[in-house]
């Protein structure tokens, strides 16, 4: 397959806080107004153009924070600017927005499918209202179900996250979530655990290990009941409706992030760069303000960049892919790392296979349903240091 090429937008503006979340947010009323921020992005833009080969896209995602919160015209203008400086958009171009409850209307919409937009996750997390008010959502159930009314009246794609494990949450309200999410007509679905730290107000009272592997088993019995694939450790889809630009991160293609807290990767330097933003919405004003030229930017972004080496380029190759429910592809990783260290992998693969917590299907290692409820440990396996890989 030919390389893709996507672009994150990160758009930091929430009605509330949700006190679980970790992202590079704000509630949007405490920081300069959404035209401000685009302003900044587009500066982004425009310095940094010459960072990736100009090209028709194959993804655009506009993650948050709450990007349906501010103004459609202002996402449709960052799609124009991008075009402008030749990162074009097509019918092939998968564009998302991920959009929260009760933050879209009919006017709001159909802006976005004017500018391209045909791709829309949707944060449900729960229908459950006592759990939407106990992690402080803003909206309820009703509201979430009337959003998808509004994408079901035009037809459209769209994907739910839940999140589950919460505290007192029951297996039957897991169950009850994951069936009104598929009776609504999402053909995606992205369940996630909740992590917060130790001494959160949300970690008490959650359901113990065992409970939770079996809600692992129980989102996993259901869906795949509905005939939704496991294509990756935490998101389930029908066939063809794999998020395109999700899988450009775990197939080692490479990415342009914009805006706050977002990251990138190129593949120019010899086993690729990451590089990424800083995620305070005033230090990133000032960066944009002053990286007009590519030096600038190279001064600036020293504390924001890292070239990898093969053992990190290598981690990440094992992280991703054996992330994905196509697994680890035994040749590409042959091909991109060399024999030797192929046969390093098959050595750390064997005693995973002996315990039926990896099969090998088609030539790639995939987890086995085992395999999955203790991933952590088995991606622990495969993190490399620079000295693993010295004898080689
Ligand atoms: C950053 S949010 C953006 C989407 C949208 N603003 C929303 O909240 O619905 C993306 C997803 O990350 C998940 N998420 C955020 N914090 C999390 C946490 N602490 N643990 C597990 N999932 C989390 C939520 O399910 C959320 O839908
Ligand atoms: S709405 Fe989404 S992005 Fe905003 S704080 Fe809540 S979980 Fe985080």
């Amino acid at each position: 397959m030919s390389e893709r090429f996507g672009v994150y937008i990160h758009i930091p503006y929430c009605l509330q806080r949700c006190t679980y979340c970790d992202f590079a947010t704000y509630v949007h009323t405490e920081i300069k107004p959404p035209e401000y921020y685009v302003s900044l992005v587009k500066k982004e833009i425009f310095n940094k153009r010459n960072l990736f080969p100009q090209r028709e896209l194959d993804t655009i995602y506009f993650g948050g924070g709450t990007p349906s919160l501010i103004p459609a015209h202002l996402i449709v203008e960052l799609i124009s600017e991008l075009a402008k400086f030749g990162y074009t958009t097509g019918p092939q171009t998968e564009i998302t927005i991920e959009i929260n409850p009760a933050t879209v209307d009919e006017k709001k919409l159909e802006t976005y499918l004017k500018a391209g937009v045909n791709r829309f996750s949707v944060g449900a997390q729960s229908f459950s209202d006592r759990l939407l008010k106990m992690v402080h959502r803003e909206h309820n159930a009703q509201q979430t179900v009337q959003t998808l009314e509004l994408l079901r009246k035009y037809n459209l794609n769209f994907s739910f996250d839940v999140l589950f494990a919460l505290p007192t949450q029951s297996l039957d309200e897991l169950k009850y979530d994951v069936q009104v999410a598929v009776e609504l007509g999402s053909k995606h679905i992205s369940p996630y655990c909740l992590t917060v730290p130790e001494g959160h107000p949300l970690s008490k009272n959650r359901p113990l290990d065992d409970e939770q592997i079996e809600m692992f088993n129980v989102i996993h019995t259901e869906l795949s009941k509905k005939d939704f694939l496991r294509y990756e450790i935490s998101n389930y889809a029908l066939k063809g409706y794999e998020s395109k630009h999700n899988m450009l991160y775990w197939t080692d293609q490479e990415y342009w992030g914009l805006g706050l807290s977002a990251h990138s990767y190129t593949k120019k330097s010899s086993w690729g760069s990451r590089f990424w933003n800083v995620n305070s919405f005033d230090l990133y004003g000032k960066q944009m303000d002053a990286e007009n030229t590519l030096q600038n930017i190279a001064a600036h972004n020293a504390q924001q960049i890292e070239h990898l080496d093969k053992h990190q380029a290598l981690t990440d190759f094992c992280y991703t892919s054996l992330r994905l429910g196509a697994g680890l592809s035994v040749d590409k990783l042959g091909e991109k790392f060399g024999t030797t260290t192929l046969d390093l992998i098959n050595k750390i693969a064997q005693p995973m296979l002996d315990k039926n917590l990896m099969s090998l299907v088609n030539n790639h290692y995939v987890l086995t349903n085992n395999g999955v409820v203790i991933s952590n440990q088995i991606f622990e396996k495969f993190a490399f240091l620079k000295e693993d890989l010295a004898t080689l």
